[in-house]
């Protein structure tokens, strides 16, 4: 509520993963809120109560919050914008050449603007964006009566509503104290800390942490591969790890590698960030080179699997998505793996239970057992539950080999030794 008492109204500008979960969930706390979305399908299908990708718990929210008469969505970014409280950009911000963010669709955006908005209205930035983008949108605004809040999210694919509704923390970063307020005020219906700091901090605080996660995964990932190639257990020298409360046991799942729409992309723009303030970007340069050494790790032991060469040789790729719980692909570790098998000459076959296209060069199957029939090798790539219960009778008189990789750390090798398969598992020599 703002200060007359009357609800909130707030605009957000791209209704993708982030925009349409930060709109669904700011109706749900009762503020009137316009999704703006300029891509006719999924303007269509939003107003059919339906968000046009997958992502647990969202459809409900869109669906209330329209009944409710507290969301609607509409392609007019000016006619919605005129009577504004709030206004949330949630546009991409694409890797360019070099890996820096490419601000063009967040200038168009806030150009367009610019001549609506109410006087005293919040421009508030959702988009990951490089530290002092904030500056440059009061710039390309050009309004003295208009505020703009830097204000990251932290959502996680697969379970954004959640992340939303029980944040970590809630960061605002604004030059403008009574502007600050006004954006941190939107989530005082949830129980999270607030920080309230300048814009430049909470640009930053969304690039270090999605980075220093991503450097962390990149560590989880060395760890996984000494032991598998010099023996010992990942998964209990990490568990041992994380025990330690300064270390703690999130985000220590060794894999094929990480990837996701955030981490390759933010590590990569916090690099050019920081190679053009002059500091030095080695350590980013350093996780991002490692975690392209895992994904061809992954083709290596596959290669091990068949004996030596991979050509001609029929490979089972289960997984397709960047993690479980998303129909997400992109900069997914399966895609990148499955390229580097089609390369050295396999016929691949792939399975995800969220997406029914195939890799380039990889044919499609419609479920676990159709991809492995005749195959040398199965390799899981994604920690879907339901790889979890193959049936490996049914998998191992399918398959004309017998090896099963998996890097999600998912199957139990006493299992696969008593159907006839001959396990590899992420992080044990
Ligand atoms: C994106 C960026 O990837 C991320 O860096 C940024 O922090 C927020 O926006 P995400 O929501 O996952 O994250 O992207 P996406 O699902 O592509 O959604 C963007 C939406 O904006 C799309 O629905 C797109 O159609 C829409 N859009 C794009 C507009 O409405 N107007 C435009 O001018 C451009
Ligand atoms: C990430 C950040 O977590 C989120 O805060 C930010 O807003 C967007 O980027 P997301 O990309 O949805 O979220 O997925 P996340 O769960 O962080 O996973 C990213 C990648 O790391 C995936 O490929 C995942 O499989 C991998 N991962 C994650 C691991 O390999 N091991 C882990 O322990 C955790």
């Amino acid at each position: 509520m703002n200060n007359e008492n009357k609800p909130t109204k707030v605009v957000v500008v791209g209704c993708g993963y982030v925009g349409l979960t930060a709109a669904a969930c700011l109706a749900d706390l009762g503020h009137v809120v316009v999704g703006v979305e300029n891509n006719a399908d999924r303007l269509a299908s939003l107003r059919q109560g339906k968000a046009p990708f997958f992502e647990p718990d969202l459809d409900a929210l869109v669906a209330s919050g329209q009944t409710g008469n507290r969301l609607s969505f509409t392609e007019d970014l000016t006619a919605a914008v005129v009577d504004a409280d709030v206004v949330l950009v949630s546009v991409p911000t694409p890797s360019l050449g070099d890996g820096a963010a490419d601000l063009t669709i967040v200038e168009s955006v806030v150009s367009a603007l610019s001549k609506s908005l109410p006087s005293g209205a919040v421009v508030v930035l959702k988009s990951t964006v490089p530290i002092g983008t904030s500056t440059q949108v009061v710039g390309w605004l050009g309004r003295s009566d208009v505020e703009v809040v830097a204000n990251p999210e932290f959502l996680q694919a697969g379970q954004a509503v959640k992340a939303f509704q029980h944040p970590d923390r809630v960061v605002v970063g604004a030059s403008n104290k009574e502007a600050g307020h006004k954006v941190a005020a939107l989530y005082a219906g949830l129980n999270a800390p607030v920080i309230i700091t300048d814009q430049r901090s909470a640009e930053l605080i969304k690039y270090a942490s999605n980075t220093y996660l991503a450097l962390r995964l990149s560590f989880v990932n060395t760890v996984a591969t000494l032991c598998e190639q010099g023996g010992g257990d990942a998964t209990t020298v990490l568990a041992g790890m994380g025990l330690d409360h300064r270390i703690g046991s999130a985000f220590l799942q060794p894999g094929p590698g990480w990837g996701g729409s955030c981490f390759p992309k933010d590590t990569r723009a916090l690099a050019a960030v920081i190679r053009n303030a002059e500091a030095d970007d080695t350590m980013l340069e350093a996780a991002l080179a490692a975690n392209q050494k895992r994904l061809r790790q992954m083709v290596k032991v596959a290669t091990r699997a068949v004996g030596g060469s991979l050509h001609g040789k029929k490979i089972a790729v289960l997984g397709l998505t960047f993690k479980a719980g998303t129909d997400d692909l992109r900069d997914s570790p399966s895609l990148a793996i499955a390229k580097g098998l089609v390369a050295a000459g396999a016929k691949v076959t792939s399975y995800d239970p969220m997406v029914s296209v195939s890799p380039e060069g990889a044919r499609h199957a419609g479920s676990a057992l159709e991809a492995a029939k005749e195959a040398e090798v199965v390799m899981v790539l994604t920690e879907w539950p339901e790889f979890t219960e193959l049936d490996l009778s049914s998998l191992a008189e399918a398959m004309a080999g017998n090896q099963i990789i998996d890097t999600r750390g998912l199957l139990n090798k006493e299992s696969c030794q008593a159907a006839g398969l001959v396990l590899w598992q992420v992080g044990k020599g």
